[in-house]
């Protein structure tokens, strides 16, 4: 490819030189011609001149001196007389010539002039050059056959042609160089251009100078950059993607199992009740018990998921307000004592200075903390114990104003604790360490997640530290101010993110 590229250049090049040849050919052999027929006429007019002043020495001037002058100046010579008869002739016989008068270096040179002509010979036959100049007999002509002229001039350009063709030589070297050059760079961006399409976007092409082609180069190398950061983010996406519809499947494998079990269950009591057990005083009261206990798990985990997906459509109607941070935990706390008496748990309140504040929706907040406490109390063995509180984050970068401040909302416990592998799973939906234990104690793995949504509805994160065997930490932040979450994100289609 590349040579088809050279060839073509520089039969170009070669094309250009040849009709630069012609042309130089053309013009030369013109002013060679108009040169040396000017240089002619004068020498002519000069030997003219010369014999004309012979002739008046003479008084009459005889054939003989006329073919010595013919001879001596190598052309034809005529004298012709006023009237316009040849008087003398030294090619031809005067007396079979016919007049000349009307021959127009004649009449010049009879009006006193010089006169010349480039004509075919009426007596000879062939093209000549006619000089005439006044002389004492009338006027003396004298004349050249012009093919001299050109055996002269295709000389001088057989010569210039020569040195011309000589000259292009270096210039032609020069340009097969240039040829190659360009040609291998445009060979490299050709094979560059294969690799592109081929679709291997890595490659680059090296340093190719600042002209078009190394522009081109440069142009190219951008488009092949811009390619790969695109495949790449095409790639992550399509990673995205379907890192999204294997946790759509396992949401959906999950919900079918967490609805099988106490649906199993209910159905297999109420069978036998009506197989008979109802006339059981001894046990109908306890299956019936167990059908309750089940169908209320039904709808812990229909509310459940209800709540998280409203929160994940943003459907959730949150009532953004300022409230004071240690009311929160009171309510908190006082809403989960009888549970935590149960197990004769001791909750704590660590308060935050008393006018510390935020801005959220204390439905949602006082969920998140339900959450934790029960979590604090379903995991922490009897006479345990369990703090809550918060308190104020330091400002993100110092002193700035405009960084949005937070409060940090804790529950800590003296429970089982929870394995280093768990921690980066445990606020996925269904997620739970222990799922035998979990369901015992009639979790069904949404509580944490329901804790992260809420939490990130209003800006805030979640963060979880454990030890096993010695207790957890769970927490989230709630921003002090209005962080315009308010008016943000209208319902917008349903889409699935779930982790
Ligand atoms: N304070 C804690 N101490 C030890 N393990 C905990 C604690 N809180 C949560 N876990 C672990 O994290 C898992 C997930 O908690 P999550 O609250 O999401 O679900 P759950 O409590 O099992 O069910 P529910 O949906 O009823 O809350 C739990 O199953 C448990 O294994
Ligand atoms: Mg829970």
């Amino acid at each position: 490819l590349t040579a088809r590229i050279f060839l073509k250049l520089i039969a170009g090049i070669l094309g250009v030189l040849i009709v630069a040849l012609g042309a130089v050919d053309v013009l030369a052999s013109r002013v060679a011609e108009s040169n040396y027929r000017e240089t002619l006429i004068r020498e002519l007019t000069e030997k003219g001149r010369t014999v004309a002043a012979l002739l008046d020495q003479e008084a009459v001037a005889s054939s003989d001196t006329v073919q010595q002058v013919a001879r001596a100046s190598n052309s034809r010579v005529t004298l012709v007389a006023p009237n316009g008869q040849v008087l003398v002739d030294s090619e031809a016989n005067p007396a079979r010539m016919e007049n000349h008068a009307n021959r127009p270096e004649i009449q010049q040179a009879l009006a006193g002039k010089v006169g010349s002509t480039i004509r075919q010979s009426g007596t000879v036959g062939t093209s000549f050059l006619y000089v005439a100049v006044p002389c004492p007999q009338g006027a003396l002509r004298l004349a050249v056959p012009l093919a001299e002229v050109h055996a002269r001039v295709n000389d001088i350009r057989k010569r210039m042609l020569a040195s011309t063709a000589l000259a292009f030589l270096p210039a032609f070297v020069v340009a097969a160089f240039l040829a190659r050059s360009v040609s291998a760079k445009l060979g490299s961006i050709i094979e560059y251009a294969g690799k592109l399409a081929q679709g291997d976007f890595r490659a680059r092409l090296g340093q190719q100078g600042l002209d078009e082609l190394g522009v081109l180069a440069q142009k190219l190398n951008e488009t092949g950059a811009n390619l790969e950061r695109i495949m790449a983010e095409l790639q992550r996406e399509h990673q995205e993607l379907e890192k999204l519809e294997r946790v759509r499947k396992d949401f959906v494998i999950n919900v079918s199992h967490e609805l099988r079990t106490p649906l199993a269950s209910i159905q297999g009591y109420t069978e036998t009740l009506l197989g008979g057990a109802i006339h059981d005083p001894d046990n109908n009261i306890r299956f019936l018990n167990i059908i309750r206990q089940n169908a209320e798990r039904l709808t812990n985990l229909a509310s459940d998921l209800l709540t998280l997906s409203r929160i994940e459509l943003k459907t959730q109607k949150f009532q953004f307000a300022s409230y004071y941070v240690n009311g929160l935990l009171v309510d908190c706390i006082d809403a989960m004592r009888p549970l935590s008496e149960r197990k004769n748990l001791h909750i704590e309140l660590e308060p935050a200075p008393e006018d510390c504040e935020v801005f959220c929706d204390s439905k949602a907040v006082h969920q998140a903390l339900t959450n934790l406490l029960d979590n604090a109390i379903k995991y922490t063995p009897e006479n345990g114990h369990i703090f809550i509180g918060a308190r104020p984050l330091p400002a993100a970068n110092g002193a700035a104003g405009a960084e949005p401040r937070f409060v940090e909302f804790y529950v800590r416990d003296t429970g089982i604790g929870i394995p280093a592998e768990d921690l980066p799973r445990l606020f996925e939906r269904f997620y739970r360490v222990d799922k035998a234990r979990s369901r015992e104690l009639g979790g069904t793995g949404l509580g944490l997640a329901i804790v992260k949504h809420l939490a990130r509805a209003h800006g805030g994160e979640v963060s979880v530290t454990s030890e096993l065997g010695k207790g957890s930490r769970f927490a989230f932040t709630i921003p002090v101010n209005d962080l315009g979450l308010m008016e943000a994100t209208p319902p917008v289609q349903a889409e699935l993110t779930i982790s």
